[in-house]
C-alpha cells in the first residue's frame, strides 16, 4: 500500500489555518532562494526556545527596532542587549545570541551560512536551530524536530520507544515526510499543528488533517504519546 501524502495533507491545512507570526513575513528577501530573512528567523528561533509565541512577539519587535541588522546586534553594548532581553529568562541564550551575532558579523560578513552544517558551527546553534533556519530561511530539506513535532510524529506513527532515546527514530520519520518543495512551511505547519491541535492534553483530533491516518488516535490514546523514559 502506498503511503498517504502526509506533506500535502498538512500543507493544505497550513495554507488555511497557519498563524500569522511576524518572523514568517520578513522582507527584504533579495538573495535568490531566500524564503525569509535569516536574521529574523534565527532571532525568533532562539527566543522561542523555552518561551511561548505570545511572550516572544513584543521582544522580537523590540530587538528588530533597536537592531535592524545582525551587524547592529553584534555592535550593541552587552549591557543594553541584556537589558532588552530582561524578562525572557534563560540568560545563557542572550549571551550566546550576542556571540553568534558577532561571529556572523565579523567572520561571515554579516551573511548567515545557508546549510545546517555551516549554521551548526555558530555559537549557540544546535541541531534544532540549524535545521529550523536552513528550512525556514533557505528552503533546505532539513528535518526539524522540536517538542511540538515530537508529539505530532510520535502520535501519528505510534512511536512506543521513550524519549529521549527515540529522538533519532522520530527525526528519521520527519526526514521521510518532509517535502522537497516547501520544507520550511512544512516545519512550521508541524509546529502550528502541535501548538494548536495536537496539544499535550485533550488534543482537538476532530480538527486534525491527520485524523484518518493517526495511529495513536486509531488506538484511542493520543495522550499516551510521546512516551517519556521513567525518571
Ligand atoms: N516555535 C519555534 N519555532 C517556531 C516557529 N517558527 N513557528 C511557530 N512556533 C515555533
Amino acid at each position: 500500500i502506498e503511503n498517504p501524502p502526509y506533506a500535502d495533507m498538512l500543507l493544505t491545512w497550513y495554507d488555511r489555518h497557519h498563524r500569522d507570526l511576524p518572523w514568517r513575513t520578513s522582507p527584504p528577501m533579495t538573495a535568490k532562494g531566500l524564503r525569509a530573512n535569516p536574521y529574523h528567523v534565527w532571532l525568533s528561533e532562539v527566543m522561542l526556545q523555552q518561551t511561548t509565541v505570545q511572550a516572544v512577539k513584543p521582544y522580537f519587535a523590540k530587538f528588530l527596532a533597536l537592531w535592524p541588522r545582525v551587524e547592529d546586534l553584534a555592535a550593541a553594548p552587552s549591557d543594553e542587549m541584556m537589558a532588552a532581553w530582561a524578562g525572557l529568562g534563560y540568560y545563557a541564550r542572550a549571551r550566546n545570541l550576542k556571540k553568534c551575532a558577532e561571529a556572523v558579523a565579523n567572520e561571515h560578513e554579516g551573511v548567515f551560512p545557508d546549510t545546517e552544517e555551516g549554521l551548526k558551527k555558530l555559537p549557540g546553534i544546535g541541531d534544532y536551530t540549524a535545521a529550523a533556519i536552513a528550512a525556514i530561511a533557505f528552503n533546505r530539506q532539513a528535518a526539524v524536530l522540536d517538542g511540538n513535532v515530537e508529539r505530532v510524529i510520535s502520535r501519528l506513527f505510534c512511536i512506543d520507544a521513550p524519549l529521549p532515546g527515540s529522538k533519532g527514530v522520530m527525526r528519521a520519520k520527519v526526514a521521510e515526510i518532509t517535502p522537497a518543495d516547501r520544507p520550511g512551511d512544512f516545519a512550521q505547519a508541524m509546529m502550528d499543528l502541535g501548538a494548536t491541535i495536537c496539544t499535550p492534553k485533550r488534543p482537538a483530533c476532530a480538527l486534525c488533517p491527520y485524523n484518518s491516518h493517526c495511529l495513536a488516535l486509531a488506538q484511542d490514546e493520543p495522550e499516551r504519546f510521546p512516551v517519556k523514559a521513567a525518571k
